[in-house]
């Protein structure tokens, strides 16, 4: 099939060609992110591969369909980029990668809590100018302490178990209560009690309209004084500016995140040479307790060779008329 692969990164074009060997598929790597006005190099292509930042709006399906596209096939597990409703009007099918290493994303998860509780980051530089100092560098014991979980899917409980290694109480707040997650020791609760209880706060629930801006300044309120807040899943479930006033007055103590609610017109990019127009972003770089990763959580050998393959599997499925197992529909 002739698949036309936007916002192709070297990494994205190095896992899709060594997995495409296997699938003869027709590949056209794009650098450019889709949009209205990218849609158009799509003619020829019967798929496109998109990512968590490629604007899949009402107006791109329509251009795409326009062009012949029929199938969407998003490389990654995130789909709130993507208008539904107006592609299944369209008659075009979308597919996704519902799981490709949960692993990634939860160790990456630790890397942030790990990171902003013993200040490795700060260490390392100290130790590389020859100061030995442990002035600021105190951290806090997580055997313990209480962490509560929002989501508790595959990444969710993969997390979970992982905080269970360290001797943490982990609670959990989820629409759908798995039996897995609580034979791996959670306590499922409401979110009053989450926000109570918990030391730390971690997000693995998706970007839904429920789940929009679950983080407010009512919901930062009711968490204990110091908390430690954690986002790997996407930005639009933390409102930032009320996360910022919650850092200002030290209700928040640490906070962690991978993704940002603006994200798209920032990360996978280098912006060092620019002048970042962003005040929000740039406010909360401005908290030495605030750690922020460029949405990498999911970047893994594991993961990338996962995605590529998974992708690939879903458009040959598509191509020869099978069930497609990784649909998504409204
Ligand atoms: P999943 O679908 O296995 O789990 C999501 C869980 O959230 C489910 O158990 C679901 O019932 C629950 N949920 C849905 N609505 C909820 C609500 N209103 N309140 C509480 N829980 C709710 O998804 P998975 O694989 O665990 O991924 C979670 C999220 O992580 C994805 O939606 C994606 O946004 C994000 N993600 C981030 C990555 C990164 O690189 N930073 C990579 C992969 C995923």
């Amino acid at each position: 099939m002739n698949v036309t692969l936007f916002n192709a990164k070297p990494y994205d074009q190095q896992f899709f060609r060594e997995a495409a060997q296997a699938f003869g598929h027709d590949i056209n790597f794009l650098e450019v992110p889709l949009n209205s006005t990218t849609a158009v190099l799509a003619k020829g292509a019967e798929a496109v591969c998109v990512f968590v930042n490629d604007v899949v709006s009402a107006a791109v399906l329509q251009e795409l369909a326009a062009l012949g596209v029929k199938l969407i096939a998003l490389r990654c597990a995130g789909y709130n980029n993507v208008d539904l409703i107006a592609a299944g009007e369209l008659g075009l099918s979308v597919v996704r990668v519902p799981a490709y290493s949960p692993y990634a994303v939860a160790e990456h998860t630790l890397a942030l809590i790990l990171t902003l509780n013993r200040k490795t980051h700060r260490a390392y530089n100290r130790v590389r100018e020859g100061n030995f100092a442990l002035t600021g560098l105190m951290g806090f014991d997580l055997h313990g302490k209480t962490v509560g979980l929002i989501g508790l899917g595959q990444i969710g409980r993969v997390t979970a178990g992982i905080l269970k290694g360290f001797g943490c109480r982990v609670l959990g707040f989820d629409v759908n209560q798995s039996e897995e997650a609580v034979a791996l020791g959670v306590e499922f609760t409401d979110l009053h009690r989450l926000y109570a209880e918990s030391d730390i706060i971690s997000l693995h629930c998706p970007l839904t309209p429920e789940t929009l801006h679950l983080i407010n300044e009512e919901s930062i309120a009711r968490m204990k004084d110091g908390v430690m807040l954690i986002n790997t899943s996407r930005g639009g479930i933390i409102d930032t500016k009320a996360v910022i006033k919650g850092l200002k007055c030290e209700k928040i103590k640490y906070l962690g995140l991978d993704v940002y609610e603006e994200e798209g017109n920032l990360f996978f990019e280098d912006q060092s040479a620019k002048v970042i127009q962003d005040d929000v972003f740039m406010r909360l770089l401005s908290f030495n307790n605030v750690l922020i990763t460029g949405h990498q959580a999911f970047f893994t050998t594991e993961a990338m060779r996962n995605i590529a393959e998974i992708t690939l599997q879903n458009i040959s499925d598509f191509e020869q008329g099978k069930a497609l197992t990784n649909q998504v529909r409204p």
